[in-house]
């Protein structure tokens, strides 16, 4: 079998991991360009001041993913290129950069795929409260509207945010993103709500202007599984799904919060404090919203946490190992299932079981796979990348997808995270995910690795053997 014809295989990337230019052409400052220098938040203390210098390269990068033959790119906006304080007058070199990348890739032919918001945020509004400001909402759907008006033309596919539950986990929880605030569920449940009302409300707003592109959320994909049948397991994986699944996807998509959620954070006071109004637009944007964006890396494999006490307690970063923030259970590792040397489990068989379980809490719903991909210390022999690794994790990858569109499943695309060597958030460049590799000790040279001749030839074939 090949995949369908409107399958669109891609790779993704991020404004701020990628390009680089922190302060030209009237970018604001962002809330990164402010966290990542603080000493010790980020590994070897690396920034996005120059990132890849995608921002100066985009043409040498955009030629290279068009010889790999991508259908479709999925990059990011940056809020503060556009808007550089955040809500008022529009940059105009901002724009004029993004209507460059767009018009490249359409060049080639390759579908521009753009997320609206993924992490870097005008530092002046996260200075003001950030995503539990209120008024931050009326600031995101403005910038969305400009970049609607301005790129609509050409940009038929919109991601509002990407992966709520992570920048709002390190940002409220774990304190290892910005605003680096630790252990206050309040502000974490109140900021997520504030992302969902935000989404609604673009949603909204891109309908009324009539594009006829089609807009959606990326969410992460990390379904739990209990580690063996135990009944205490069982209802440890249920609680972990009810909180970082239906918690995401059930606004978005049902137009509702999960009831059980809701009654255990009214018991604990930490409601966040919503309004009529807004659970209404979440209600009224939840049946136009097009499509959900799948950002799978691994499965979590969880216990009751029987260490009372003890909660959110970190291990290395998205290594399971770790408590739940309220304490109910744990994800652990288990000796039967193979890891990266980050410690993430690779699992293309938990995304195929955990795609059918959102079948059937969710119906039909269009699906992309936005990101998927191996952080690797890629091994160069005799200066070439030759990241076997990463062919093997792709592949077996697709071929879950595979099975899950022969089994009615309606996933529509896959973007491998990354198209390119970039800078990791808090892994610096050590850990690679592209398939273009970009030397840091030659001036940033672009090389192509073993997986980019291989992406190629499955693009050419439409994967039609694997
Ligand atoms: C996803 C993000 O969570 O994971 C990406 O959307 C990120 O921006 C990717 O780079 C991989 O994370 P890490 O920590 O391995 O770089």
């Amino acid at each position: 079998m090949k995949f369908p014809k409107d399958f669109f295989f891609g790779a993704a990337s991020a404004s701020y991991q990628v390009e680089g230019a922190w302060n030209e052409d009237g970018k604001g400052v962002t809330n990164w360009d402010v966290f990542s220098k603080i000493p010790g938040k980020t590994f070897e203390g690396t920034n996005g001041d120059v990132a890849i210098d995608h921002y100066h390269r985009y043409k040498e990068d955009i030629k290279l993913m068009a010889e790999m033959g991508l259908d479709s790119y999925r990059f990011s906006i940056s809020w503060a290129r556009i808007i550089p304080d955040g809500r008022g007058e529009v940059n105009e070199k901002g724009i004029e950069f993004y209507n460059n990348l767009i018009d490249e890739c359409l060049k080639y032919g390759i579908v521009p795929f753009a997320t609206l918001y993924h992490w870097d945020m005008p530092q002046i509004l996260e200075e003001e409260g950030g995503w539990l400001n209120k008024n931050t909402i009326d600031a995101f759907v403005k910038y969305a509207k400009v970049c609607f008006e301005a790129f609509g033309d050409r940009i038929k596919h919109w991601i509002t945010f990407n992966e709520t539950i992570v920048f709002c986990g390190h940002g409220y929880l774990e304190g290892s993103h910005p605003p680096g605030i630790k252990n206050d569920p309040k502000k974490y449940f109140m900021a997520t709500h504030n992302v969902v009302t935000a989404h609604a409300r673009s949603v909204e707003t891109y309908k009324k202007l009539r594009q006829f592109g089609e807009i959606g959320i990326t969410h992460v994909f990390s379904p739990a599984f209990p580690v063996d049948n135990k009944e205490e397991n069982v209802f440890a994986a249920y609680h972990a799904n009810q909180y970082e699944i239906a918690w995401y996807y059930d606004p978005v998509l049902k137009g509702t919060y999960p009831e059980y959620v809701v009654k255990q954070l009214k018991e604990q006071g930490i409601v966040p404090d919503w309004t009529d109004e807004e659970l209404a637009v979440i209600k009224s944007a939840a049946p136009k919203n097009d499509f959900i964006g799948l950002n799978y890396y691994q499965p979590r494999r969880v216990i009751k946490n029987n260490d009372v006490g003890e909660s959110s307690k970190q291990t290395r970063d998205g290594a399971p190992g770790s408590a739940s923030f309220d304490g109910v259970y744990r994800t652990v590792t288990m000796p039967d299932k193979n890891y990266t040397k980050w410690g993430w489990e690779i699992a293309p068989d938990a995304f195929l079981e955990g795609v059918r379980l959102l079948k059937s809490d969710y119906g039909d719903i269009k699906l992309y796979v936005t990101e998927n991909g191996l952080g690797d210390a890629d091994p160069i022999i005799e200066g070439e990348d030759v990241d076997v690794a990463r062919i093997k994790f792709i592949e077996t990858h697709l071929k879950a997808i595979k099975k899950a569109i022969s089994e009615g499943i309606n996933l529509k695309g896959y973007y491998a995270w990354s198209a390119i060597d970039l800078l990791s958030w808090l892994n610096g460049y050590k850990k690679q995910y592209g398939f273009i590799y970009v030397d840091q000790k030659d001036n940033l040279k672009r090389k192509k690795k073993l997986s980019f001749y291989w992406y190629k030839k499955i693009i050419e074939e439409r994967g039609e053997n694997i």
